[in-house]
């Protein structure tokens, strides 16, 4: 069985594409076969795996063409289990704006998922800070939906703006479901992130992972170096942390 994870949050900046690069390198050290779709005309994550200059075929040009299938790259490691990635450069932002007068546009990637989703055990789609119709794709492309925050009072907004979209979105795709909101950069010396992890575990309970991903230098050097905390060396305790994630994803799912 796959497991198709959207990572969203509308909100700039919150941990989304690391939290989906870490994930996605900790699902695979634990044996998981892994394939993760770059949904972002930023191409942050196309860039973690130093493949900006290398593409020629992105998603974009999945989503435009039901006949071009997903360009999957497999990056293969020595020290690493190998994981799989789909590019995306910045020309998908001229895609959102073409696929607004294509038919079936807000299924466009789930089809093209269904035809590859048997090679791997989890596919997760990092997704841009917008609601609009990319993260709807992705929405409802997946099963179940991340959502990474930061512990700040104006994120509580955002995290009720979602929820409400995600509601929309089971108009098509009606089994979507909320894996867990994930503390994605939790600052605990901070008294606000203190009180606004609580607030969220008093409000959301169990939807809220146990995991929680401190501020971690190590993650924010990891990321600028294009390296999961798994090839970044000093970054033990934060790869500790997104095994640990995963583990909790898995027992989840
Ligand atoms: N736990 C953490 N500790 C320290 N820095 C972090 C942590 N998580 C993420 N960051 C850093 O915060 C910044 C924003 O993270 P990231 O790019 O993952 O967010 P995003 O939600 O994908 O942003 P965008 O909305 O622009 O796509 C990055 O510089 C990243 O390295
Ligand atoms: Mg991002």
């Amino acid at each position: 069985m796959t497991t198709v994870i959207a990572v969203a949050n509308q909100k700039g900046g919150v941990g989304k594409t690391t939290t989906t690069a870490n994930l996605g390198a900790s699902l695979a050290a634990l044996g998981q076969r892994v394939l993760l779709i770059d949904l972002d005309p930023q191409g942050n994550l196309t860039s973690a795996y130093g493949l900006e200059r290398k593409v020629e075929i992105t998603v974009a040009e999945s989503l435009l063409d039901r006949n071009t299938p997903l360009p999957i790259h497999t990056i293969e490691s020595a020290d690493q289990h190998s994981i799989s990635v789909v590019p995306a450069t910045i020309g998908l932002a001229t895609t959102e704006a073409a696929l607004m007068t294509k038919l079936g546009r807000e299924q466009r990637l789930r089809d093209q998922i269904l035809a590859v989703a048997e090679q791997f055990d989890f596919i997760l789609i990092d997704t841009p800070p917008s609601l609009g119709l990319l993260t709807i794709n992705a929405l409802v492309a997946a099963d179940k939906v991340i959502i990474p925050t930061e512990a700040r009072f104006f994120s509580i907004q955002g995290l009720q703006m979602l929820e409400e979209s995600i509601s929309e979105i089971l108009y098509l795709n009606s089994s979507l479901k909320v894996l867990g909101i994930l503390l994605s950069k939790l600052d605990r010396r901070l008294r606000e992130e203190r009180a606004v992890s609580t607030y969220l575990r008093e409000k959301w309970g169990d939807t809220v992972f146990s995991t929680e991903i401190g501020t971690n230098s190590k993650i924010l050097e990891a990321g600028s170096a294009g390296a999961s905390v798994f090839r970044y060396s000093g970054a033990e305790k934060a790869a500790e942390a997104y095994l640990e994630l995963a583990r909790e994803v898995i027992s989840r799912v």
